[in-house]
């Protein structure tokens, strides 16, 4: 790709061979991913996402073994066509790895792990997250510690653990973080202070080390969703069905959101195609903070 100097408008570049195809600027292939609370949810969809895109992907979460979910995605990972280059080729693939985003020097250890058996990490997507309702006048303060210990020491220590990487090897990374538009807006009629609170965090922490890891070339962004069905929502949904109507009708599209919905955002994020985006918040949220 020209640099900005020598950048003399899109008929130039096209006649010259430096220009890459929109399929390889999206393309994760010799890439590896590491994917926190890539079990279930938000976290399996985006590890498939980078997958598909042609990536050896990690997926960390709590349970000691995946669920019968992640084994079917992982069977459908391992049935993906073989990168350009023949079978010798690495990727796509998706592992999973038992562990705590809570605690640093485990999660250190993890990533050098990863490190040591693939030579590279080029991708985190930092997203375990947890959600708890208490009355903001009543938070337990353990309760109200266990959300910042998640949703924020634990994005922390996840992008510690693969920065720390990227900028030893010179790789020009991409660190994603699941903040939520409840890091912007509160959420209507809900008691979730911790958790709107942790996810402003996030999207402070993003911009943050976007600025101080900028020089080193490795680029971190938040990536914002808004209401999606996932185990996360569902539970609150099941418990209140008045739910169902109360959140469709906080967003302008008339409707919650998919898993799915997100596999573009977070790809254009981990590839190529973002190469001048750092210190963002991406928001996926059905146009809900725009009203
Ligand atoms: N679902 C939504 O509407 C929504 C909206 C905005 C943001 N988010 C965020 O997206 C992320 C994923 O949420 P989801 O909806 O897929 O929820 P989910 O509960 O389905 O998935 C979260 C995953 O994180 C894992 N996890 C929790 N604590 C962990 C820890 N200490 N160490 C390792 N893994 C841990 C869980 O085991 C789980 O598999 C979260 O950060 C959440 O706050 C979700």
């Amino acid at each position: 790709m020209s640099s900005p100097e020598s950048f003399q408008g899109v008929a130039a570049v096209l006649a010259g061979s430096t220009r890459s195809s929109i399929s390889s600027l999206f393309s994760l292939t010799g890439r590896v991913a590491l994917v926190t609370g890539g079990g279930r949810g938000i976290g399996l969809e985006i590890a498939l996402a980078f997958a598909e895109a042609g990536a050896v992907v990690y997926c960390l979460d709590k349970p000691t073994e995946p669920g019968k979910d992640w084994l079917t995605v992982q069977k459908h990972v391992g049935q993906l066509p073989a990168p350009e280059g023949g079978k010798d080729s690495k990727g796509p693939s998706l592992s999973y790895l038992h562990g705590d985003v809570t605690d640093q020097k485990a999660m250190w250890k993890i990533v050098d792990d990863i490190v040591a058996k693939e030579n590279r990490i080029d991708v985190c997507f930092a997203n375990a997250g947890i959600l708890q309702e208490y009355n903001c006048l009543e938070y337990p303060a353990e309760e109200f510690q266990k959300v910042m210990n998640v949703n924020v020491n634990g994005v922390l220590f996840t992008a510690q653990a693969v920065g720390r990487h990227m900028e030893r090897l010179g790789i020009p990374g991409s660190i994603i973080m699941t903040a939520s538009m409840s890091g912007t807006i509160t959420n209507p009629r809900r008691s979730w202070v911790a958790y709107n609170t942790s996810k402003s965090a996030v999207l402070q922490m993003a911009r943050s080390m976007a600025c101080e890891l900028a020089p080193k070339g490795i680029r971190v962004n938040a990536l914002s969703p808004g209401y999606i069905l996932t185990n996360m929502t569902r539970d609150f949904l099941d418990s209140n069905p008045e739910l169902w109507t109360d959140w469709k009708g906080q967003n302008p599209s008339g409707r919650i959101g998919r898993p799915d919905e997100l596999r573009g955002a977070a790809l254009w994020l981990a590839s190529d195609a973002s190469t001048f985006c750092t210190g963002s918040d991406i928001r996926v949220d059905g146009g809900q903070t725009a009203w």
